[in-house]
């Protein structure tokens, strides 16, 4: 679902401050380069006692900025060279020292001269002893950090390095890539205030408490729509069906079973929602009835009678506020046209994005998507096969700038 390169070209700018979660930010800067991205580090004295510059020297292929005061001659200001330079920058990890030292403007050593002068997008990740995480003075600082418009991936709570369980780790590496995509997104704001309900996965019908009925669908085109709202500063719930993905990091997750439950979690949540986006594979039949135990082998009904499941978009449709954004999918293997735009009008969407799972590269499972946007004022786009976080991009810049 990810685009190859997630950050071709980007230049990046990671400092890494003197914290044991320094050893960490190794898999950071692998990823980036690994990405296309060209990275350059600089690193605090104390980050340098934690972990050898030759190490992040050796992965980002380019020397590590230490010194403000080089000792070789006459060098040009470098902090403010390098700051020019960046595209994206991030701290990690953010120790409590940088937190205080960047929220008061001091700027004693190369990495606080280098942070302030920074033009670009710039991105936090603390990491600390629970005890100082939980300071006032630290939270005080991280609030005016945040305030000030800079991204910020909180800790997680788990073992510390002092030997016990606390809130201060480093955020693991996924969602450390997921808000540095956030922190680098050119549309970083363009959802802020919203509130993004998305719907993903399959969801399973019992039939039996050991069996069930469900489709193909792995939830990559609804969790990829649900991180792009998030890089577009939205608050997004996902509600899934049973996926195997991670979980994405800063957004709520409502997992629910069977179509019923996700109606349910949708309705709960439809009054809060600025968007309502229906990506999950809902299935259209359940079993009309349950049975309690196993069926036998030998039971001798053999036709299994079913009903129909609630359609949650088109209810979701039907007792929608009119500013409310109600974006559907349609899944179709013949006149794909005709009955996308059907849908749009039958079901009262503002926009439809048809896709053919028998095209190569197209529909359930695979990491890229082949689709055609629809949208209720007629406008229309075809768009090439791409991945799906790419696809994700698209349909949210198409209904928010008609004009591109
Ligand atoms: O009518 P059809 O099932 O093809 O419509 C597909 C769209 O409707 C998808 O966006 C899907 O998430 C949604 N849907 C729904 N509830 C259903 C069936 C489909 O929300 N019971």
């Amino acid at each position: 679902m990810f685009p190859t390169k997630l950050f071709r070209n980007k230049k990046s700018l990671i400092a890494v401050t003197g914290g044991i979660a320094a050893y960490k930010v190794c898999e950071v800067i692998r990823y980036l380069v690994t990405q296309g991205s060209d990275v350059r580090v600089m690193m605090t004295r104390s980050a340098c006692e934690f972990m050898t510059p030759l190490t992040l020297e050796t992965l980002s292929r380019h020397p590590v900025y230490r010194e403000l005061f080089p000792r070789n001659g006459y060098a040009a200001p470098q902090h403010v060279h390098l700051a020019d330079w960046a595209e994206l920058g991030a701290v990690i990890p953010a120790t409590a020292n940088i937190l205080g030292k960047f929220s008061a403007g001091i700027a004693d050593d190369f990495v606080s001269s280098t942070l302030l002068a920074l033009h670009c997008p710039l991105l936090f990740a603390p990491a600390m002893n629970d005890r100082m995480w939980e300071n006032p003075f630290v939270q005080a600082n991280l609030k005016r950090i945040r305030e000030a418009g800079y991204e910020i991936c909180p800790p997680e709570y788990g073992f510390l390095a002092e030997g016990y369980e606390g809130m201060g780790r480093l955020a693991r590496l996924e969602y450390l890539i997921q808000a540095l995509y956030r922190t680098a997104h050119p549309a970083r704001q363009s959802l802020k205030g919203k509130t993004v309900v998305v719907t993903a996965g399959p969801t399973r019908e019992a039939l039996d408490p050991v069996r069930f009925f469900s489709n193909y669908s792995t939830g990559k085109m609804g969790v990829a729509l649900a991180w792009e709202a998030f890089a577009r500063g939205a608050r997004v719930v996902l509600i899934h069906g049973p996926i195997q993905l991670t979980t994405p990091y800063g957004m709520e997750t409502v997992g629910v079973e069977s179509a019923r439950q996700m109606f349910e979690a949708v309705m709960d949540r439809m009054k809060e929602a600025d968007w309502i986006i229906g990506a999950a594979a809902v299935a259209d039949f359940r079993p009309a009835q349950q049975a309690t135990e196993k069926i036998k082998k030998t039971a001798h009904k053999t036709i299994l009678e079913l009903e129909a499941n609630p359609d949650i978009l088109a209810t979701v449709a039907r007792s929608r506020r009119p500013e409310q954004i109600v974006i559907g999918f349609a899944v179709e293997t013949t006149e794909g046209k005709r009955h996308a735009l059907k849908k749009l009008r039958e079901k009262s969407l503002d926009m439809v994005v048809l896709n053919n799972p028998l095209e190569s590269g197209a529909g359930f499972a695979g990491d890229t998507n082949r689709v055609t946007l629809f949208h209720r004022n007629g406008r229309q786009l075809e768009l090439e096969l791409m991945f799906k976080l790419d696809v994700a991009r698209k349909i949210f810049d198409f209904v928010l700038e008609p004009n591109r």
